[in-house]
């Protein structure tokens, strides 16, 4: 079903009053039949409605950014496609500095070519594109300094949330949100794309595993929360090259979820064991191991039960 369908349904339900099948159709100027159809599909994407025979109501708040609001704290371009293949895969593709959100991927991306799901208004998906006067070679750490950066913002949210190296957001065992950094270069310009992806509902009838922001805030996610998080994304990467490796180091030991603890890498069959000891300027992850101190550039980590 195409976004122009499915998109006013779930407008309509945002404002979170329930909606008769007779209301819904007279306003969209569909039958009921329709009405029935469009909202059975949202639910299949993982939007939880409630039908009664009184009508159609959201179960949870969604979020569905306001782009003029949005687009009014940038100089460059931000849009909202509702709905696309990955953010990340047409913001490498067009190559120009912009941010893109969108409501549902149909081929979102996470870290070692993993699937991304979202539902509908019940995660934030975005993704920044921006060109750098620089070699690629420079921004090996920028990814896990973002996932800093991140971290950083929602805690001033009040989401006790921690960087899980390289760049996963967790609260306690649970995943919160991911990041995907991709560039593309030479030696003397690169273009970096950040895409994030955050739940804020978990959606409905599909893993539930997941932590999300609605369970540990008092109010929904809203647009101010998205420019900030943009903010500081773009922060980071434009201070990237002139700040200290120090710093940067010391900034991740302060939110790492690993910092001290026993971790297991595995990094494609190849497993490391050892205490996790902060990262170095390249944004390597540094494990104790028996046989001395282990450069870990890419993997899963695993913290090990004590
Ligand atoms: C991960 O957890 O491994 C990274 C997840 C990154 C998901 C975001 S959602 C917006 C952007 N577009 C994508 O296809 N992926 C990122």
């Amino acid at each position: 079903m195409r976004p122009s369908t499915w998109l006013p349904v779930l407008e309509q339900l945002a404002s979170g009053i329930m909606i008769s099948g007779s209301e819904f159709g007279s306003s969209l100027g569909v039958s009921r039949a329709a009405v029935w159809q469009r909202v059975n599909y949202i639910k299949s994407l993982g939007v939880a409605v409630e039908a009664t025979n009184l009508g159609y109501q959201l179960k949870y708040p969604v979020y569905l950014p306001n782009i003029k609001h949005i687009q009014a704290s940038f100089t460059m371009e931000v849009n909202l496609l509702p709905e696309v293949t990955s953010t990340n895969t047409l913001v490498l593709e067009s190559r120009t500095e912009r941010c893109l959100m969108t409501l549902y991927q149909s081929q979102g991306r996470g870290r070692r070519g993993r699937p991304w799901v979202g539902a509908p208004g019940y995660a934030l998906m975005f993704s920044v594109g921006s060109w750098l006067e620089s070699g690629l070679q420079e921004f090996s750490g920028l990814s896990v300094d973002i996932g800093v950066a991140i971290c950083n913002f929602l805690n001033t949210q009040g989401i006790p949330v921690c960087l899980k190296w390289p760049n996963d957001l967790w609260i306690g065992e649970a995943k919160l949100a991911g990041i995907l950094t991709e560039m593309q270069g030479d030696q003397d310009r690169t273009f970096v794309v950040v895409g994030f992806g955050m739940n804020l509902e978990k959606p409905h009838g599909i893993d539930s595993s997941v932590a999300c922001f609605h369970d540990h805030s008092e109010s929904p996610w809203c647009d101010n929360q998205t420019i900030g998080l943009v903010t500081a994304i773009l922060g980071t990467i434009t201070k990237y090259t002139t700040s200290s490796s120090e710093d940067r180091m010391c900034r991740y030991r302060e939110v790492s979820l690993l910092e001290r603890r026993e971790v297991a890498v595995d990094d494609g069959g190849k497993k490391i064991l050892g205490i996790a000891k902060g990262i170095d300027e390249f944004g390597r992850l540094l494990i104790l191991t028996d046989r001395g101190v282990k450069y870990v550039s890419a993997g899963d980590v695993s913290v090990r039960p004590v």
